[in-house]
């Protein structure tokens, strides 16, 4: 191994550029992973546009999630060898050949999984974890409504919900997007083109939980059909950081409101999470119960296609980058 790798430039942002950049080493507690995928997310667009900067301390690179190799683990580390293939999270770093990896975020890559569906997985099924069950505290019999159905989130949301055994009611912006939505499960699509979300929810009976994945003045009409002791959580920004709410529905509703963001959790806090995605949904994926719901694969070279094709609502679920 040379102590120099392949990395996407942060000095190049917005243009994701390829060049050559000092090879992590990992720390206590830490693996160091051969990338095989890196899961793409909308904040790594967001990122690259210069307003969602990395955790103080973390990689400037790129990518919040991984699949590949163990090539060498830190001090302390225990459970994981060299050559294990593993996936989890990370705080930034993924868009690149090598990649440290704390092993308390870890998950040991089922042998059903590929690369690309295994990198797919940790970042949209931990934050639907910890807002739908971790903090939504989601039951049966109750009516979820999740934004942006067919995002890499809204694929995950609405499948754990009916998991979780809820009603699940979905955004989508096409017709092709809500036939997929459908297909994961929603009981009901909404094309907001056309139709008045608050409407179609308000006539289903209102949300008593409502993922709230791209915000701006959505939040003011989730209000309007938001059920008594009701809860929002705010997990996106896509339709802007600005929302005006009816302070008096909140009171007489006792509505919540709530931001959420998993990556600013802390290590400890993500661990939990992982090892709850680990021991309830990993399996299930491997087994096909669950849909890792992945859409297109990239190579690493093209993270620009990549990039576009999200940036212009294209996907339906996860794209990756495939490393050689
Ligand atoms: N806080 C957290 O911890 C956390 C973690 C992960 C993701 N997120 C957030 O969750 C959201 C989904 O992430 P992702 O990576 O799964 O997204 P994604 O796959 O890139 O999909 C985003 C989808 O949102 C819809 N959309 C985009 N702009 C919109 C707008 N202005 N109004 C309404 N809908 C719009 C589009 O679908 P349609 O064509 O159907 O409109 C788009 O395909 C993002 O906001 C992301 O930042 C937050």
């Amino acid at each position: 191994m040379t102590d120099t790798m392949q990395a996407v430039l942060p000095d190049a942002y917005p243009r994701l550029v390829w060049g050559e950049l000092p090879r992590p080493v990992a720390g206590p507690g830490q693996l160091l992973v051969r990338v095989r995928a890196a899961g793409i997310n909308r904040a790594d667009l967001i990122q690259a546009a210069g307003h969602y900067p990395p955790p103080p301390g973390e990689s400037a690179v790129l990518g919040l999630e991984i699949a590949g190799e163990v090539v060498a683990t830190g001090e302390g580390v225990s459970g994981f060898a060299l050559g294990d293939a593993v996936f989890g999270l990370v705080p930034g770093g993924a868009y690149a050949e090598y990649c440290v990896l704390d092993a308390a975020l870890a998950i040991a890559k089922p042998a059903a999984l590929g690369w690309a569906e295994a990198a797919s997985l940790p970042e949209v099924w931990m934050t639907v974890w910890l807002n739908l069950v971790e903090l939504g505290g989601l039951r049966a019999g109750q009516r979820l409504l999740v934004h942006a159905g067919a995002s890499g989130i809204g694929a995950a949301a609405i499948q754990l919900g009916k998991r979780l055994g809820a009603e699940v009611l979905t955004t989508v912006g096409s017709v092709e997007k809500g036939a997929w939505c459908t297909t994961l499960g929603a009981d009901r699509v909404i094309h907001y083109h056309d139709e008045d979300f608050v409407d179609v929810v308000k006539a289903a009976g209102g949300a008593d939980l409502i993922l709230e994945t791209v915000g701006g003045d959505y939040l003011g009409r989730d209000q309007q059909c938001l059920n008594r002791d009701g809860s929002i959580i705010v997990i996106g920004l896509l339709r802007g950081t600005k929302a005006e709410l009816n302070v008096g529905l909140l009171l007489v509703k006792r509505q919540r409101v709530q931001g959420s963001a998993l990556r600013s959790q802390t290590l400890d806090a993500k661990a939990r999470t992982a090892a709850a995605v680990a021991e309830h949904v990993v399996p299930d994926i491997a087994s096909g119960a669950l849909k890792p719901s992945l859409d297109r694969v990239f190579a690493a070279s093209d993270a620009q296609a990549a990039h576009d094709y999200v940036a212009q609502n294209r996907n339906l679920g996860k794209v990756v980058l495939i490393f050689d």
